[in-house]
């Protein structure tokens, strides 16, 4: 790679659901004053980048993800004045500012569907994607909601549907109005001129639809134990070729302004995701990797074969980046379990690419059992058993009634172990999860081989070990990855006499290791230091 590099090459993301992260004035609803007051641990976790989903007006059937008015910051999470603050607090702070826009869909309650839906002569009817029945009755066709049920609602009214992948309330906006594609830039405009650092984008690979809406094919793999709304393949609706076009908009308005990233949400193994950083590299920094979320079974083939599938494709000079859970996935520590998910966190940390974190993952955080009364989430209502509270809980910070979240009562649950699985506690236990999380960036930001250097894979015997090497200059750190339940030694001696060890998953072990019988305890994982010669 060239000698030069961006800052969001060696940044480390942690997304921040606002919800979720810190509370200031007890309505229960974390809040941007509560994110500026918690900026100091970011920075002493060594965090230097934060997304945040999205913040702006919205009725709140998604969370967020509906919104009603993109420039302007809803009152739970405060004012325009609290999120200015932020902004300067964080960049004082060195730390990176992201948003999360969601340019696929609206609210039902924003002012262009209002307008569209009035009659089919307003001039915002075509900003979204109105038809007319099935000339049987029913649907224009049989795509499917990814929240379940169809993705078509009728509008009594003006006798038609409009469409929308989402939820009914979420209304998908026609990118092929160059109208509503000059709205969108014009809202990007607006933040970057405040200077926020770049966006991750909503569903982006979703933005373009198939001309004709043709019916989506039947999925030969499905099974009643997947949802319904994923018993057809998704082949119409999303990834379509024109979508890259639409793309190099977006990203050309990012480039108005110096230094901005775009990351976008694709869900699509590493094949069809590379397709997003554009031809010329002029498409999204970073095409979100997903693939290690996605992986059907957690092994060390598994991983290593993904890892090698997706250095091999990347387009010349495009950065790789890996991410392990998010607001819509099962939390990496109920998924793996702890053990494991130390493992996980160490190899996030160390592969060559841009890590995201998600908040809470760094003390190990858990999914936690929503009661049925209390599920909110538009996916858990519609689909009981499928809904993405589980993931979102207040973080806990504390032993406190409120974990330190709230003085108030928490929108979601806390989790039960709140009072035992918190900063608080691990921030001085030196065996922590927090404290691994806080080593490796630590790590990872002084050593460039982790932070810029060149990935190769260590061909090991041991079928449940992934090992790999991390190089720049005459520096060499090995990491070597014991996924499995029993105990293992590996010969290296191949690659150096000895090492240091620089960092290990339980946070117990350093000093010299000879390479020749290099011991890794079940689930346990080394980043060693080789030394030359
Ligand atoms: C993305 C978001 C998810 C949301 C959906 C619709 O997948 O991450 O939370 O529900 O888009 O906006
Ligand atoms: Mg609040």
């Amino acid at each position: 790679m060239s000698t030069t590099h961006h800052w969001w090459q060696s940044v480390v993301v942690y997304q921040i659901y606002p919800r979720s992260f810190q509370d200031s004035d007890g309505d229960g609803i974390g809040d941007l004053p509560g994110i500026t007051s918690r900026l100091d641990y970011l920075a002493w976790l060594g965090v230097d980048a934060i997304w945040l989903s999205p913040i702006f007006p919205s009725p709140m059937a998604d969370f967020g993800y509906d919104v009603a008015d993109y420039t302007g910051i809803d009152p739970c999470f405060g004012t325009m004045d609290d999120f200015d603050q932020l902004l300067a607090a964080a960049h004082a702070r060195g730390i990176k500012l992201l948003l999360d826009l969601v340019p696929n869909h609206t609210s039902d309650e924003h002012p262009w569907f209002r307008q569209s839906r009035n009659s089919r002569n307003n001039p915002y009817r075509d900003w979204y994607i109105w038809r007319d029945p099935a000339p049987t009755g029913g649907p224009p066709n049989n795509w499917l909601s990814h929240f379940g049920g169809p993705a078509w609602s009728f509008d009594a009214a003006t006798g038609q549907y409009y469409l929308h992948l989402f939820d009914p309330r979420q209304p998908d906006l026609n990118w092929r109005n160059p109208a509503v594609r000059a709205a969108i830039y014009d809202v990007m405009r607006f933040w970057l001129r405040k200077g926020v650092d770049g966006f991750r984008i909503d569903v982006i690979w979703m933005l373009i639809k198939h001309p004709d809406l043709p019916d989506n094919p039947p999925d030969p793999d499905w099974t009643p134990a997947r949802p319904p709304q994923q018993r057809l393949l998704r082949v119409y609706d999303q990834h379509q070729p024109e979508v890259h076009a639409v793309i190099r908009q977006l990203r050309a308005v990012a480039d108005e302004f110096a230094d901005r990233v775009l990351i976008g949400e694709i869900y699509k193994p590493v094949e069809d995701l590379v397709s997003y950083y554009g031809a010329e590299l002029d498409e999204v920094h970073l095409p979100f990797n997903f693939n290690l979320v996605t992986l059907p079974a957690w092994s060390a083939a598994a991983v290593r074969d993904l890892v090698e599938r997706y250095e091999a494709l990347l387009p010349p000079g495009a950065w790789p980046n890996w991410v392990l859970g998010n607001h819509d996935q099962p939390r990496i520590a109920s998924r793996l379990g702890q053990p494991l998910a130390r493992l996980a966190q160490m190899l996030l940390l160390t592969l060559r690419g841009t890590p995201t974190l998600y908040y809470g993952d760094e003390i190990g955080m858990e999914d936690v059992p929503i009661p049925p009364e209390r599920v909110v989430d538009p996916q858990g209502l519609r689909a009981p058993g499928h809904g993405r509270d589980p993931e979102r809980t207040p973080m806990q910070w504390d032993r406190s009634p409120g974990a330190g979240f709230t003085h108030g009562e928490p929108w979601l649950p806390l989790a039960a172990d709140a009072a035992v699985r918190n900063v608080e506690l691990q921030r001085t236990d030196p065996h922590s999860m927090l404290t691994l999380t806080r080593h490796l960036l630590a790590l990872r930001r002084a050593s460039p081989a982790l932070n810029i250097g060149r990935y190769r894979t260590v061909a090991v015997r041991e079928t449940h070990v992934f090992a790999y090497l991390r190089s720049r200059g005459p520096e060499d750190l090995l990491v070597a990855l014991n996924f499995g339940d029993t105990p293992c030694q590996l010969d290296l001696s191949h690659l150096a006499a000895q090492g240091s060890i620089a960092a290990s998953t339980g946070m117990d072990r350093s000093g010299r290791v000879e390479l020749a019988a290099l011991a890794l305890r079940p689930h346990e994982g080394l980043v060693v230091a080789l030394h030359e010669g």
